[in-house]
């Protein structure tokens, strides 16, 4: 019938896999389409956490089918870890799992080039995960990658070695880093074997043909918007379009096919990795937030940058990603702030403005906040209307900056703990 999108409004970590969780059950298919092990999603059901790096949140649900689909990277090693962690929990995976052919191959020796590339570049470092999304997608855009489709041909053997002895090459142009193939390859081999097995489709074919059999698709983003290749913090960002768009190309779907977009926030701002960020509190109230909403990365364990939420950058966010309604997270980390800030408006050039400027790290000078009353006071309500004033206040305030609905709103990890409107 229709495709929902739904992606990160920020820097990424606001909380999607969570909302993917909650809304899935109205869906037929939960679909990635890009980005890869850099993610990390958090899931906290009946009490237990399980963090998903490269299968779609829908995976707990029996009646779906999840779609990792073309524009997706795959690490098999780390699919396989994921894969076998979610089995011995219990769970059915293999009979919900499919995989485009098309979807890319990270080689061991991706990960090493992402190493050696952040290692040249110092205190310009863009804080990667090391996954090997970066070289990986070079390799994809630069016509040389190995798709999941390749693991089935005959050559596939042929095809690795040409690959890795470029890249071997190539890393002969960094300063040297230490490391030992051997074993990386031994357990990615051992993994592609597993990954033969799985259902690898033409996930175009798939979802266009459930589309038309009336299924709904839920299309689930990685990362944040600031972090597009195009649109984001540049270079500052990951190596994939995060946005709207990157659902056409990263699942085969063409853009009429599009209903809503829901954009996900923080109540305030996160960001992992180096790059400019406005809003950022360098005082005891970024590390009073880092500390309640326990700020640190899903996939790296890294400490999270803390700040305010950061009214222009929600305005670009939404206007580029034709954001529908918002989902705000992670709301009750504010629960004893006497005071919560806002970033309205930037100063630059001597003047004040809501908009990004090209170059964010200079341009901007000084950011303007308006202050809220915080609301002192746990959240334990599932309605809307329950929530106290000065909660609807600040939700208010957010919707009339942005001139979008707030139609979910998250008080805490849990997948019960979802104010649906
Ligand atoms: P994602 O990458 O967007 O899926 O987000 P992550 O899982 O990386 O990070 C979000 C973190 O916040 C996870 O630890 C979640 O369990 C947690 N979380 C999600 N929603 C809420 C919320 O409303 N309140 C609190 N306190 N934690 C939340
Ligand atoms: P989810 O899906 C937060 C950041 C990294 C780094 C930059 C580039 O969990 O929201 P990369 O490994 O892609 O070369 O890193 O992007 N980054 C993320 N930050 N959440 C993520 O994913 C991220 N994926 C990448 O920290 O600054
Ligand atoms: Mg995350």
């Amino acid at each position: 019938m229709a495709v929902d999108v739904l992606l990160g409004l920020q820097w990424g970590d606001e909380g999607k896999g969570k909302i993917v969780d909650f809304l899935a059950e109205k869906y037929q298919i939960v679909g990635r389409f890009q980005g890869g092990p850099n993610a990390g999603h958090t899931l906290w059901i009946d009490g237990k956490k399980t963090v998903l790096h490269t299968i779609p949140s829908g995976i707990f649900h029996e009646h779906l089918m999840n779609v990792i689909g073309n524009g997706v990277v795959i690490d098999p090693i780390t699919l396989m870890n994921e894969i076998h962690g979610l089995e011995k929990g219990g769970n059915e995976v293999r009979s919900r799992l499919s995989i485009s052919r098309k979807a890319h191959l990270i080689l061991p020796t991706h990960k090493l080039l992402d190493m050696a590339s952040e290692a040249s570049k110092g205190e310009k470092k863009i804080g990667s995960t090391l996954r090997g999304i970066g070289p990986c997608y070079m390799d994809k855009t630069g016509r040389n990658g190995l798709r999941i489709g390749d693991i089935l041909s005959a050559d596939f053997d042929e095809k690795y070695k040409t690959l890795k002895e470029k890249h071997l090459h190539l890393l002969k142009l960094y300063p040297a880093i230490e490391y030992d193939l051997q074993p990386e390859e031994e357990l990615w081999f051992e993994a592609i074997t597993h990954i033969r097995k799985l259902q690898l489709i033409d996930a175009e074919y798939f979802v266009n043909e459930r589309l038309k059999a009336g299924d709904s698709i839920l299309a689930e983003g990685a990362q944040g918007m600031m972090l597009d290749i195009d649109f984001g913090t540049y270079p500052y960002v990951t190596s994939s379009n995060t946005i709207s768009s990157g659902v056409c190309n990263g699942l085969g779907i063409p853009p009429r096919a599009i209903r809503n977009v829901l954009g996900v926030t923080k109540a305030y701002c996160t960001r992992v990795g180096s790059g400019p960020f406005p809003s950022e509190l360098e005082d005891a109230d970024g590390e009073r937030l880092r500390v309640a909403g326990n700020e640190f990365g899903s996939t790296t364990g890294r400490p999270r940058r803390c700040g305010w939420l950061d009214i222009p950058q929600l305005k670009y966010a939404t206007m580029i990603t034709g954001t529908t309604h918002l989902a705000i997270t992670k709301l009750d980390v504010l629960n004893a702030f006497e005071t919560i800030s806002v970033a309205e408006q930037y100063k630059v050039n001597g003047t004040l403005t809501d908009q990004l400027p090209f170059d964010i790290s200079e341009g901007i000078r000084e950011v303007v906040l308006h202050n809220h009353a915080g609301w002192m006071a746990d959240i334990q309500v599932n309605q809307y209307d329950k929530l106290p004033e000065a909660v609807k206040n600040f939700l208010t305030y957010i919707e009339n900056q942005l001139q979008l609905p707030v139609s979910f709103v998250s008080t805490g990890p849990g997948r019960e703990e979802l104010i649906a409107r």
